[in-house]
């Protein structure tokens, strides 16, 4: 397990079919959601996958950083077609975080790495959480410190001349669209363009009620700007980069022990970063038992 600025990754070789599937076995991950493939640079991406003028023209301006790019697959990759899933395509990051920088470096492999949770469950964003959630599986870990901007990076697919965006995260939709020029379009259809998309996920044990402007009685509320009744605040300044960063860090604190029955949380504005602060929470918010 080892930290990127977004969230901690449990790595595995993405070349090696054994070291691929015992990651869908830890995290208990469906097969049919395919994996991220971590490299250290664009020079190294172009091995895997087929860059377009316009994936390029993204991943000069934002590499490294919180940006997966999925492109068409270089038929001579090598990537295990596990970690595909069987599709002709391949998701892309180089991550920004020192630390996964200097070890991607010495590998000469490039590396999948899910987030290092169950599956289903909340994303780490420090490596205790990693710990709680996977160490029992996987002894090894690099620690990083609390993850910079606390949510996933932003996934866009890039084939063909046109861009769609398939995962919002922590790249927001302004930066692209500036570097673009011209509006990104949406997945019309999330399932399959991006198997992992599914609509239960991030999910705390707990049930989770977005949009909620006070607790309810044996609620722990989870505030954003000013909120005096708050147990905890993603920003009291309102300040979106940093309620990302404490977003996950919170919902776990939340969903520790057995002091609450549910968790209820402020609106978020779906402006910059919000927009995957408002994607993640409604998929936490839908009941457990249809969780993957
Ligand atoms: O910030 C991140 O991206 C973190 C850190 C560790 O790098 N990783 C991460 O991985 O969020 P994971 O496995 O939790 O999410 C990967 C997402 C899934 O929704 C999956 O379906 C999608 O990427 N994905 C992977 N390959 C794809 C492909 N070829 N086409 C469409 N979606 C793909
Ligand atoms: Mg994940």
């Amino acid at each position: 397990m080892f930290p990127t600025e977004t969230v901690y990754g449990l790595g595995a070789n993405a070349l090696c079919d054994s070291a691929v599937a015992q990651v869908y076995a830890l995290k208990g991950r469906p097969s049919f959601n395919p994996l991220i493939v971590h490299v250290k640079d664009q020079e190294q991406a172009q091995k895997y996958g087929i860059f377009s003028e316009t994936a390029c023209l993204l991943a000069k301006k934002f590499w490294p950083g919180p940006l997966t790019l999925v492109v068409p697959l270089n038929p001579h990759s090598g990537v295990s077609k596990l970690a595909l899933a069987g599709l002709d395509t391949v998701a892309l990051r180089v991550p920004a975080h020192p630390m996964a920088q200097a070890l991607l470096s010495l590998l000469d492999f490039p590396l999948v790495a899910p987030s290092a949770n169950k599956s289903g469950h909340l994303s780490p964003t420090t490596s205790q959480h990693a710990k709680d959630s996977l160490a029992h599986k996987s002894p090894f870990l690099l620690e990083g410190g609390p993850c910079e901007k606390g949510i996933e990076s932003t996934i866009v697919s890039v084939l063909g001349s046109g861009c769609t965006l398939l995962r919002p995260g922590a790249l927001t939709l302004e930066d692209l669209e500036s570097c673009l020029g011209a509006p990104l379009s949406f997945s019309q259809d999330k399932k399959i363009l991006s198997p992992g998309q599914t609509d239960s996920h991030y999910a705390p044990h707990l049930p989770l009620r977005i949009n909620a402007l006070s607790p309810q009685a044996g609620e722990c509320y989870i505030g954003f700007g000013p909120a005096p009744k708050a147990h905890f605040n993603l920003s009291e300044k309102g300040d979106l980069m940093e309620a990302a960063a404490n977003l996950f860090a919170c919902l776990h604190q939340a969903d520790q022990g057995s002091l609450y029955e549910g968790i209820a949380i402020a609106p978020i504005p779906a402006s910059g970063v919000g927009i995957a602060l408002n994607d993640r929470l409604r998929r936490a918010s839908f009941a457990r038992e249809t969780a993957l």
